[in-house]
């Protein structure tokens, strides 16, 4: 399955590249500027399909780690044996254990690209996107190791600085950042939390 939207630079260089989707090249920029997965991780994907940032984190984490990806939408198998992919949604509790049992230990890092069904109304989408972001921090209390980190997209919009008090009450450094990937007119933001308290 590969979906591409608009036919940007991104689009074609996804496609050559083999990646199923331009979202690949936002885990690439976000991992040369923070550096945040290394050999041997443990990795969990929400939002993962159609799988662009599976292809790339696979390749981070290495055979030695672990990368597991969650999406409600089914995603084809990849050729890594480091890489598990389940199929749920993440405010269901049943996902939820299912992606526990999949870990043989607490997470080193929650990635989440979820992004909600978009309807247009910029707030409601706004807030939508923040829901997902909450969840994740929530589940970081559940699967996270202790100095654990986590990246999540948000669409930006009047509620998320309380969002980000949030975050910093769970993580000692939380910053955000638009990718230069990002589609350009897109609301949408990446949040970068380090060292989860826990
Ligand atoms: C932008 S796409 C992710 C693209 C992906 N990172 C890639 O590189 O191919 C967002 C995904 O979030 C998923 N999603 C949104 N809400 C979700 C939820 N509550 N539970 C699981 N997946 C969800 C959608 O199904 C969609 O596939």
């Amino acid at each position: 399955m590969v979906t591409y939207q608009r036919k940007d630079s991104y689009y074609h260089k996804a496609k050559l590249a083999g990646y199923r989707s331009r979202a690949a090249y936002k885990l690439i920029e976000l991992q040369k500027r923070f550096k945040l997965i290394k050999k041997g991780m443990q990795v969990v994907d929400l939002g993962c399909a159609p799988g662009g940032w599976l292809q790339v984190a696979a390749k981070y984490v290495g055979s030695s780690g672990c990368l597991v990806g969650v999406d409600r939408l089914a995603v084809p198998a990849l050729d890594f044996q480091q890489v598990k992919i389940l199929q749920g949604d993440v405010s269901d509790a049943a996902t939820i254990a299912e992606l526990q049992a999949s870990l043989t230990r607490p997470a080193d890092l929650l990635l989440s690209d979820m992004a909600p069904d978009t309807s247009g109304v910029g707030f409601a989408d706004h807030a939508r996107s923040l829901e997902l972001v909450e969840i994740v921090i929530d589940l970081a209390s559940q699967i996270l190791k202790p100095s654990g980190g986590m990246v999540a997209k948000a669409f930006d919009g009047p509620d998320l600085n309380e969002l980000i008090m949030r975050l910093k009450d769970s993580f000692e450094e939380v910053k955000r950042l638009k990718l230069k990937s990002t589609r350009k007119g897109s609301r949408e933001l990446y949040l970068i939390a380090r060292r989860h308290k826990a």
